[in-house]
């Protein structure tokens, strides 16, 4: 017999299929993330969870789901899930890392340049009719051969962030949780761009505030691709207000969808909307990663990717 599931977004027809010809297919439609009232009331019943970043599975969900086994979650963060909660339920809860690693990476990329080129300043000049012409001073921006790039959790993302920023000259200095690398005041105080790949958890919660922009040089630029919540957004406004740092890009915020609103007035500021693995060939692997999670655990076999 069939178990039935719930999917919280629409995916890749592909990916359904898998998932329809092993399970009872209940599937969220339209482009907007499910409420959390809708996920309470769908919940029950249900012995797989098939979810986004966006929707967060909270204690209460975790205690609705009376017949849950497993949560898949499409990204490699899970900080949306109480994975203390789904543990003491004996519920299993997977991710889908490796899969996005070279997307993030590449992405991380597009916006060191992005911001250190001043490419979002050049292009909203010639968007508002502003280009008067090639000038031999125009935006300059910072060249990254020979400058020192600051990794800050060196995980499968920040190597593979490091690997690249080496191609182009750069050298790295790197601080993780582990203890290797060099200390985090350190490596603020002497990078020319620090880019930020820890987790999300209560302890990096903020890891990013005014102190540690004070620390920055001032011709250093901060890059977010992990979670908004590493960095105090409103420490981050202040600090480019004070001129402590040279500039940020930035692909997550503390309170998706809403930015900070200081930040959408900085000239030096890259906002992009949560893209770091949107490429159509990661986003499908993603979801069929979840969705191989799903059929293992709801057919006997074990997880192929758990959080641990
Ligand atoms: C992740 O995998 O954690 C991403 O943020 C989702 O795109």
């Amino acid at each position: 017999m069939k178990r039935p599931i719930l999917v919280t977004r629409t995916l890749p027809s592909s990916v359904m299929m898998r998932l329809e010809a092993a399970c009872e297919v209940d599937r969220v439609e339209g482009p907007g993330a499910i409420t959390h009232d809708e996920l309470m009331a769908r919940i029950d019943g249900r012995h797989a969870l098939l979810s986004m970043v966006t929707d967060v599975v909270d204690q209460s969900v975790i205690e609705a789901g009376t017949a849950l086994r497993v949560i898949a979650n499409v990204a490699v963060g899970y900080n949306n899930i109480d994975v203390v909660a789904a543990r003491e339920r004996g519920i299993i809860v997977t991710n889908t890392p490796d899969v996005l690693t070279e997307a993030t990476a590449d992405f991380t990329l597009a916006l060191i340049l992005a911001v250190t080129r001043r490419l979002g300043e050049g292009e909203r000049m010639l968007r508002r009719n502003d280009w008067s012409g090639w000038a031999f001073d125009q935006l300059l921006g910072m060249q990254l051969g020979g400058r020192q790039l600051g990794v800050v959790g060196f995980g499968r993302i920040g190597k593979a962030v490091a690997a690249r920023a080496s191609a182009f000259g750069m050298t790295v200095a790197h601080s993780s949780r582990s203890g290797d690398g060099i200390p985090l005041d350190r490596l603020l105080s002497t990078s020319d761009v620090v880019s930020l790949h820890v987790p999300l958890t209560p302890e990096t919660h903020h890891l990013i505030g005014q102190a540690e922009f004070a620390r920055m040089k001032r011709s250093a630029y901060l890059i977010n691709t992990t979670r908004g919540p590493v960095v105090d957004e409103a420490a981050l406004a202040w600090a480019l207000g004070n001129r402590l740092i040279a500039g940020a890009a930035l692909d997550v915020y503390e309170r998706e969808p809403d930015v900070h609103s200081d930040l959408l007035s900085f000239e030096n500021v890259v906002l992009a909307p949560h893209l770091g693995s949107a490429t159509a060939e990661t986003r499908t692997a993603m979801a069929n990663l979840a969705a191989s999670n799903i059929i293992a655990v709801l057919g006997g076999e074990p997880p192929l990717t758990p959080v641990l």
